[in-house]
């Protein structure tokens, strides 16, 4: 199997947790260069499952993972760990919903980014120019005393921000976000959803956008694939989801949404 031409990722996965059976049952995804996919399903459906696969993170004690992932042609699923962290945040970079969690307590943020950057590009390099350019993308300050401070000096919303800028250092071609917006509030959620929009347009980055949330997919997203008990049941453009869903659970899930109402006098 080969991946078309015009194709970035191309994903045709089973994947079965000891113990636990099929959790992904020939999923079949794929993303275009610089277009970002929605892929939105309930709590359980396989989504983290997916994310990590893409990534080569399960535990192969663990799960066994079937099938192929070609990225730019190469199938992920047999290339070497070695040439894996090579590419693993470096051309396919990752982004996760506990921002917080992701960053580490004791290293001050400048830290941070400078071993993101070494990891790949030892110490040559302008890394703080190239850091900068990242905080900037995410519209934080890129001063010094930014770079100073701790993970515990930001809110939820600016510790996101910098994990992003991190995950867009080495310019990726793609970049898996993890329901990177469920523990914001609204107002925030609007913020970062903006954010990739504009990373996708300044970077060409393309995005698997993962959420349980439909309304912020079809906010964000070119294509939307539903992810239901681990197959994908319907993927098409954003606004076609809504306007005409063709598979029952897609019909379930539009009609599960909230509905502002007024409240009775
Ligand atoms: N390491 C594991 N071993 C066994 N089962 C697992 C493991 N990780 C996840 N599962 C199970 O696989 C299914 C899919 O989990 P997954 O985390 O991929 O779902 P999800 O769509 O990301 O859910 P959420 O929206 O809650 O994050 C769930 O039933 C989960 O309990
Ligand atoms: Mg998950």
């Amino acid at each position: 199997m080969t991946a078309e031409s015009g194709e970035l990722l191309r994903a045709r996965v089973s994947v079965d947790y000891e113990g636990r059976g099929a959790v992904l049952r020939d999923l079949d995804l794929r993303v275009a260069p610089g277009e970002i996919v929605g892929l939105a399903g309930q709590s359980g459906s396989g989504k983290s499952t997916l994310a990590l696969a893409l990534m080569g993170l399960l535990d192969p004690r663990r799960a066994a993972v079937r099938g192929a992932i070609h990225f730019r042609g190469r199938d992920l699923l047999t290339l070497p760990e070695r040439e894996f962290r090579s590419l693993r945040g470096k051309e396919i970079a990752f982004v996760l919903q506990s921002a917080l969690a992701s960053l580490n307590p004791a290293m001050r943020i400048g830290a941070q980014l400078r071993e993101a950057w070494e990891v790949h590009r030892g110490r040559g390099g302008d890394w703080k120019a190239e850091a900068g350019a990242a905080l900037e993308a995410v519209s934080l300050p890129r001063d010094d005393a930014f770079f100073r401070r701790f993970p515990k000096d930001l809110s939820v919303g600016m510790a996101q921000r910098v994990l992003i800028a991190m995950a867009v250092l080495h310019r990726p071609a793609l970049l898996i976000a993890d329901e990177p917006t469920s523990a914001l509030d609204v107002i925030t959620q609007a913020e970062i959803l903006k954010l990739f929009r504009g990373l996708n347009a300044a970077y060409g980055t393309a995005v698997l956008f993962i959420t349980h949330d439909l309304p912020s997919a079809a906010s964000l997203c070119h294509r939307i694939a539903v992810l239901h008990e681990g197959r994908i049941v319907e993927t098409a453009a954003a606004p076609e989801i809504f306007e005409r869903p063709r598979h029952p659970y897609t019909k379930r899930l539009i009609e599960a949404l909230p509905r502002w109402e007024p409240a009775p006098a």
